[in-house]
């Protein structure tokens, strides 16, 4: 799978994302020998900016971020074809010399008229450049080309101003253009979550209510908020992650199987399951919110989050989620989805977890079997990546003792292959034009519609619990679980 000629527009090119990612993804695929020889790049900002300039953020970008090593030749290569437009978004103008700079590219490099248009930009800016793209003519692909654009998360606040977003977007271009990136979906882990449901016959007899007793999935972080005030307060870790990435695992985890691996077949079931989500009735014992406070985290004291810079004093963000949700198919009827994330917490770790129900009677002794647990399987999303399986075995000796065991598939021992990174797979997946990867509409606003009703009970009631940073989250998460008579995985 390689890149056809076109040219990608880079909108936020001085940003966080294009700097430590979206630059560094580029160079990969190019030293992958996965781009066309005449691949342009052309970076927009409100710079005052000569292309040389674009190039050495770039290079700087690939030569501290890439994954793959550096190559000169490579480099210079792909050099060749990096360009800049400088200009605001408000200013017609500077799209007019974007698109007579693209047309150029076209000319001298072959490009074809085919563009996309990432937009690494916050989502107040997406309608002005939207419309930019229209009236300077950009958008409209001519005869046997195309036109793409690329948009990152949040996709909205709640679902209504999801549905306005997308409905920006379908004034300017049509759906199957438009590829919203969940950089999830890019990582390898999550894409085996499907190879590993449908490509074996062992594990999809027991994946169901018969044999699961419940899933937990969980996206730990140790890191706080960082720089990031200014987008991560007010809006919150469950619209930041819950309301994708924990939902798009969720949707992975409980799908049925797609007819094909067409975008249309995988995208529909993922749909279906997201429509079959349940909430619980008494949101109150069955959400947690959770902010962290000062504590420690390997030895070092960190900040609480009211004392990190940019926060006001009275904020109710919430920096840790935990809720379980239903799924209401007959697979998985009865069976609680419980899904946790939070920053700052003892370490970082993203898993799912199918945990099955105990055996239904134990020739053992009780006593030798106090310590038994439950079989277990683990997606190890990251780090350490791979899959466990998690069961009972006797442990060596004169007595029948039965202890709980792992048996662990690493993707670093079982692969010589290195894994892309999420977003080289995710930019070459938008370059070649192949959307399975990226969220429709429909899965964004049924998304919406699964948090909209806790973010507007959390809004009516209390204030997220305070935990330690460096701990693993508020009690009261522990206590939700001990209600239900289960318990969080320890990581
Ligand atoms: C982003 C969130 O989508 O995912 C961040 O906005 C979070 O808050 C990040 O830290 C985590 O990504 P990863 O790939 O490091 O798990």
């Amino acid at each position: 799978r390689v890149a056809g000629p076109c040219v990608l527009v880079l909108f936020g090119v001085t940003g966080d994302l294009s700097r430590k990612k979206l630059l560094p993804a580029i160079y990969d695929l190019a030293n992958r020998g996965l781009l066309p020889p005449g691949f342009s790049l052309v970076g927009f900002a409100r710079r005052d900016w000569e292309h040389q300039d674009f190039r050495q953020l770039a290079h700087d970008a690939v030569k501290e971020h890439a994954r793959t090593p550096f190559r000169e030749d490579v480099w210079n290569q792909l050099a060749e074809g990096i360009h800049f437009v400088p200009g605001t978004f408000d200013d017609p103008g500077a799209f007019e010399a974007l698109a007579m700079a693209v047309k150029e590219l076209d000319e001298q490099r072959g490009t074809g008229g085919n563009y996309a248009f990432y937009l690494s930009i916050p989502p107040k800016f997406f309608q002005e450049v939207v419309q930019q793209l229209q009236a300077s003519g950009l958008s409209q692909p001519s005869e046997g080309s195309w036109r793409r654009v690329v948009i990152e998360k949040p996709f909205g606040h709640d679902l209504a101003s999801a549905q306005e977003l997308n409905a920006i977007l379908h004034e300017v271009f049509p759906e199957e253009s438009i590829f919203r990136i969940d950089h999830y979906l890019g990582k390898e882990t999550v894409q085996n979550i499907l190879a590993l449901r449908f490509a074996n016959n062992l594990f999809e007899p027991i994946w169901n209510r018969s044999y699961v007793d419940h899933v937990q999935i969980t996206m730990a972080e140790d890191i706080g908020i960082g720089g990031r005030a200014g987008y991560f307060d007010g809006v919150g870790t469950a619209r930041d992650v819950i309301q994708n990435h924990l939902l798009q695992l969720l949707a992975l985890t409980a799908m049925e199987e797609p007819v094909s691996f067409a975008a249309e077949s995988v995208r529909a079931e993922k749909a279906k399951v997201l429509s079959a989500v349940r909430l619980p009735k008494d949101l109150g014992a069955n959400t947690v919110r959770g902010q962290y406070s000062a504590g420690w985290q390997g030895g070092v004291k960190v900040r609480g989050y009211h004392e990190e810079e940019g926060i006001p004093p009275n904020s109710r963000t919430d920096t840790y989620a935990a809720v379980r949700v239903d799924v209401d198919t007959r697979r998985w009827a009865g069976v609680p989805f419980y899904l946790r994330t939070g920053k700052r917490l003892a370490r970082r770790a993203t898993e799912v977890a199918l945990v099955f129900q105990r055996a239904p009677h134990l020739p053992f002794a009780a006593t030798d079997t106090e310590e038994l647990g439950q079989n277990a399987l683990v997606i190890r999303v990251q780090p350490d990546e791979g899959v466990t399986m998690r069961f009972g075995s006797k442990v060596p000796g004169t007595s029948m003792e039965v202890r709980d065991v792992n048996m662990d598939f690493d993707y670093g021992e079982s692969f010589t292959e290195s894994s892309p990174e999420a977003y080289e797979r995710l930019l070459l997946d938008v370059l070649i034009g192949d959307p399975p990867l990226f969220p429709r509409q429909e899965e964004v606003e049924l998304s919406w519609e699964i948090l909209d009703p806790i973010e507007e009970y959390w809004d009516k009631h209390g204030k997220p619990e305070l935990y330690k940073a460096g701990s693993w989250g508020p009690k009261a998460a522990d206590e939700m679980m001990a209600r239900d008579g289960r318990a969080w995985r320890r990581l």
